[in-house]
């Protein structure tokens, strides 16, 4: 999951190389690290932070090439040794990669025999020494690229240079996003377009197997046989990667804030003169099916489930949900007339690129919800449709989901011809505003729970969709041990869980469940649990903690999630955490 950046004939490598990793931090931060060549190889890194290496290297220095790298470790615990770039064992080859070598141990075994030495745990030195090993014999760089391609399994996006040649770079791909930046008398590379866009908005997107050599005016690209192929350049839209805090605390809070406006413009993206705006094939294809089979992880899984209900109560089309690693180890194919749906923030999730080979081999058509342009998924799935929320960077996914529901909504009003489907949304969008009026409130409940080892939550239907995510959230962000159950399930076990002030936070916006989950309530309270209630007006009791005005309960999830995200975001500033980075999670998870 980590990133990588490159340049080659850059002025000031120093710049681009380190602010870009600042924005590749999202993909890891376990540790941080940079080469570069001037009087031969030199190597910077450490554990911690980008902000942290930075204090380690000389401002100045001038190279034809660098390479930089932000980690999150699979091989290796995150330590200075572990850390990239790995210089192989003659001490000619630079690299940084993410991905994950799946027979790096047989590499290793091998190369062990032929006297190299290894002093890192990780699977990326392999690489580094296998590389060596071919060049050592032929003295060819592009051929060792392409002998070692042919023995590696995993997933990889490499950028090195070679002591002979320090003015060029290299780049293999597999699996893992590596895109070339084009510039006039450089050229960069990075795992994604956000670190290079202050240079250049022409960019070249490698695919699996391919490999190149790239100097400072010429970049030339291979396939697995060794043929040259001709790439085309592509753009990305520039407000769609932008980074900025624009004056906020952080990006979680940011990102919250921006939800009432994502909404608005997916809203005006998908409806359009009084009706849904859809490619017709897509909602043809959709209305065709008889099964609809989701496929996501975290927090787009939670999306999903709310997707999921909405086709089978809106549009009367049956639909499973599952986890990606569970489904591409059992795929689970059912109806006669299938259709997948993957829902993916980032669009690079490893699971659902092995789901997609998959779907794929079967022949099922197949959309894919993501928020980036460009991402593996988007362009390798059949279909494909855009959330529009603007870059996430906090880790901890918020907006997208909201705009995964939203967009999943306007999908079944479009299938099922109801328009009120649009209207209920819009009307539940405005209502965002109203929780934010309660951040007092939400505080209070934050230093309330702050403190506690564990915590639960309650809802039935819909709300216990959200619960799911609310629970995820407060999990990633606080390290609070906290599940999320269906009110009717507590008394089937886990109301074993519920001791003296143990908290429980009860989300009640759906009429037809208000009763049983008020008798939950005394369930709970009558073993100890101190218990905080959301709740919506016409629903309301007197002590619940906060009430939201009406809107339509099969969007719990468009509106109560933004209490649940600001509970999150103030219980982890409580307690001193880092809340756009989480520790141990990276927002890109790029490896299997
Ligand atoms: C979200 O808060 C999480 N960090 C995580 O669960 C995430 O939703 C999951 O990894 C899926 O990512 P994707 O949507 O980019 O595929
Ligand atoms: N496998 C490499 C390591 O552990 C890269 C990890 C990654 O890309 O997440 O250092």
């Amino acid at each position: 999951m980590c990133g990588i950046v490159g340049s080659v004939g850059l002025h000031n490598p120093h710049d681009y190389i380190l602010d870009g990793l600042k924005l590749l931090n999202y993909r890891g931060y376990d540790s941080a690290g940079l080469a570069y060549f001037e009087h031969g190889i030199k190597i910077y890194k450490d554990k911690g932070s980008v902000e942290h290496l930075e204090t380690l290297v000389p401002h100045n220095f001038s190279s034809l090439v660098a390479i930089g790298h932000t980690r999150w470790a699979t091989h290796g615990v995150a330590n200075k040794t572990n850390s990239h770039p790995h210089l192989s064992y003659h001490q000619k080859i630079t690299i940084v990669h993410n991905g994950v070598i799946e027979n790096y141990q047989e590499i290793k075994n091998f190369l062990l025999k032929e006297k190299y030495d290894f002093y890192s745990e990780t699977d990326t030195e392999v690489i580094a020494n296998l590389l060596d090993y071919f060049y050592t014999k032929n003295n060819d760089m592009l051929m060792s690229i392409k002998e070692s391609i042919s023995l590696i399994n995993g997933s990889y996006a490499i950028c090195l240079f070679n002591d002979d040649h320090p003015d060029v770079l290299y780049v293999m791909k597999r699996s893992s996003p590596l895109l070339i930046g084009h510039g006039d008398g450089f050229n960069l590379v990075s795992s994604d377009a956000s670190a290079m866009i202050k240079y250049t908005n022409k960019f070249i997107d490698l695919n699996d197997k391919e490999y190149g050599i790239v100097t400072k005016d010429n970049i030339q690209i291979f396939n697995e046989k060794g043929e040259a192929v001709n790439k085309e350049y592509i753009s990305r839209d520039i407000a769609d990667i932008a980074i900025d805090l624009k004056g906020y605390p952080h990006y979680m809070v940011k990102e919250i804030e921006e939800i009432p406006d994502v909404c608005a413009k997916l809203l005006s993206t998908y409806y359009k003169d009084g009706d849904y705006h859809f490619d017709k094939e897509l909602i043809d294809a959709l209305s065709k099916a008889n099964h609809i089979i989701f496929i996501a992880c975290g927090t787009s899984y939670h999306a999903s489930l709310v997707g999921g209900r909405l086709f089978e109560s809106f549009a009367n089309i049956s639909t499973s949900e599952y986890i990606a690693s569970e489904w591409a180890n059992h795929p689970r194919i059912t109806g006669e007339w299938p259709f997948v749906i993957m829902l993916s923030q980032s669009g690079e999730t490893a699971d659902l690129i092995s789901c997609l080979k998959i779907i794929e081999e079967k022949k099922i058509p197949s959309l894919v919800i993501t928020n980036t342009e460009g991402s593996t998924l988007d362009r390798k799935c059949q279909y494909s449709l855009l959330l529009h929320a603007g870059k996430e960077v906090s880790v901890a996914s918020t907006k997208a989901y909201v705009a995964q529901v939203s967009l999943l909504a306007l999908i079944v009003g479009a299938v099922s011809k109801q328009k009120y489907i649009y209207e209920d949304l819009l009307k539940a969008t405005s209502y965002i505003n109203n929780v934010q009026n309660n951040i007092e409130k939400i505080r209070n409940i934050a230093s309330n729970i702050k403190k506690s080892e564990s915590l639960y939550f309650l809802g039935r239907g819909y709300d216990y969709l959200l619960s799911l995510e609310a629970s995820l959230k407060l999990k990633e962000v606080s390290y609070i041990h906290s599940e999320a159950f269906p009110g009717g399930e507590i008394k089937h076990g886990p109301i074993a869980l519920i001791d003296k002030n143990t908290p429980v936070i009860v989300f009640i916006t759906d009429e037809e469940n208000a009763v049983h989950m008020r008798n939950n309530i005394q369930e709970v309270v009558a073993r100890g649990a101190k218990v905080y209630v959301i709740s919506t007006k016409s629903l309301a009791k007197k002590d619940d903690d906060i009430v939201l005005d009406d809107f339509p309960y099969y969007l719990t999830s468009v509106v109560s999630s933004t209490f649940a995200f600001y509970l999150a975001y103030y219980t982890s500033l409580l307690k001193g955490y880092n809340v756009d980075r989480p520790r141990n999670l990276a927002k890109s998870v790029t490896v299997e």
